[in-house]
């Protein structure tokens, strides 16, 4: 298969500000690739990068084959974006937005009113159509700029959080959407949502302080945690306790224990029930997973400060 984006060692500094520092990946054709990582983390940084929107720092990126600094015209003739903070021409009706983009992509004004129609209906935007994005909820702004990103046939489109904004049905419409689009088209998007990245992403790349952590399917990072299972504890449970029975993290005023093996589950329960505290066991979730590498990076961070290495 393909590889459709090949970044390697990507940095990128904004003044003194470290946001990327040697991102390194690679991206296969029809796939819908999820980065997740906390606020802060470089995904915006590394979307408008590979979107030819901005310049890296350092670093080789291949975009559809072409290099993203000296060859950028190539890539953004086939591309197509949702940028984070984007907003509508608040001057224009959908219709206008959608139509009058694609015309500009070049598109016959035939194809581009057959186009239009199809992704305002299936945006929930055709009654609107004629009315000034000025008017429109935040939700309907970020569907009109959905609509135009797909409607443009792109062969690659990035999507820096797509339904931040939308109410949970049109959040569903979108990911339908872009389901359809699997395989036709390879789709880069950016989210904090976990239901988002559990209904769309074939591969995930977790970022954290502009660096990678880990890059895998869903079922492939969630196997990172320890086992299937989490055992929630009160505070009242003196860590040292518990810590060699597993990864600890705090889990809403609550440890949440990931055991290493059956056994110590049993062992956990014991000591529990010696504190006379009540307890719960439930499975393991991906966002445990997700919480369990950034929290696992970050106390590696705070470890090599201790001995005095720099992250
Ligand atoms: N124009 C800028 N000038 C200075 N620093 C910037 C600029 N843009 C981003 N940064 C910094 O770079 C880092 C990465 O920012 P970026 O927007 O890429 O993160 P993000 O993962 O998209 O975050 P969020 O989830 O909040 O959208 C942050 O520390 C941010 O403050
Ligand atoms: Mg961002």
């Amino acid at each position: 298969m393909f590889n459709l984006v090949e970044v390697e060692n990507l940095t990128k500094s904004y003044g003194d500000k470290e946001a990327l520092r040697g991102l390194s990946f690679i991206i296969e054709e029809g796939n819908i690739v999820v980065l997740l990582g906390p606020n802060g983390a470089g995904k915006t940084t590394c979307l408008r990068i590979l979107a030819t929107t901005l310049l890296p720092t350092d670093g080789n990126v291949h975009v559809l084959g072409y290099d993203i600094v000296s060859e950028a015209a190539h890539i953004r003739k086939q591309i197509a974006v949702v940028p984070q903070e984007a907003l509508t021409d608040p001057n224009l009706t959908a219709w206008e937005s959608v139509y009058g983009y694609l015309l500009a992509r070049g598109v016959t004004r035939r194809a581009a009113a057959e186009s239009t129609e199809k992704h305002l209906r299936q945006l929930g935007l055709w009654d609107l159509r004629n009315r000034i994005t000025a008017t429109y909820s935040g939700g309907m702004k970020r569907r009109t700029l959905i609509a135009m990103a797909l409607a443009a046939n792109a062969k690659l489109i990035f999507l820096d959080e797509p339904t931040t904004g939308l109410d949970p049905i049109a959040k569903r419409e979108v990911w339908a959407i872009l389901h359809q689009l699997r395989g036709r088209a390879t789709l880069i998007l950016s989210t904090h949502l976990m239901d988002e990245v559990e209904a769309l992403a074939d591969q995930v790349i977790i970022i954290s302080e502009g660096q990678v952590l880990a890059q895998g399917t869903v079922s492939e990072l969630r196997f990172r945690a320890p086992g299937d299972e989490k055992v929630l504890l009160p505070k009242t449970i003196p860590i040292p306790e518990l810590s060699c029975y597993g990864y600890i993290q705090e889990d809403g005023g609550r440890w949440a224990l990931f055991p290493i093996n059956k056994a110590a589950t049993h062992e956990v329960m014991d000591i529990a029930r010696t504190h006379g505290a009540s307890f719960s066991i439930q499975t393991a979730t991906f966002e445990d997973a997700y919480l369990m590498i950034l929290g696992q990076f970050a106390e590696a961070k705070q470890t090599q400060k201790c001995h005095g290495v720099s992250a």
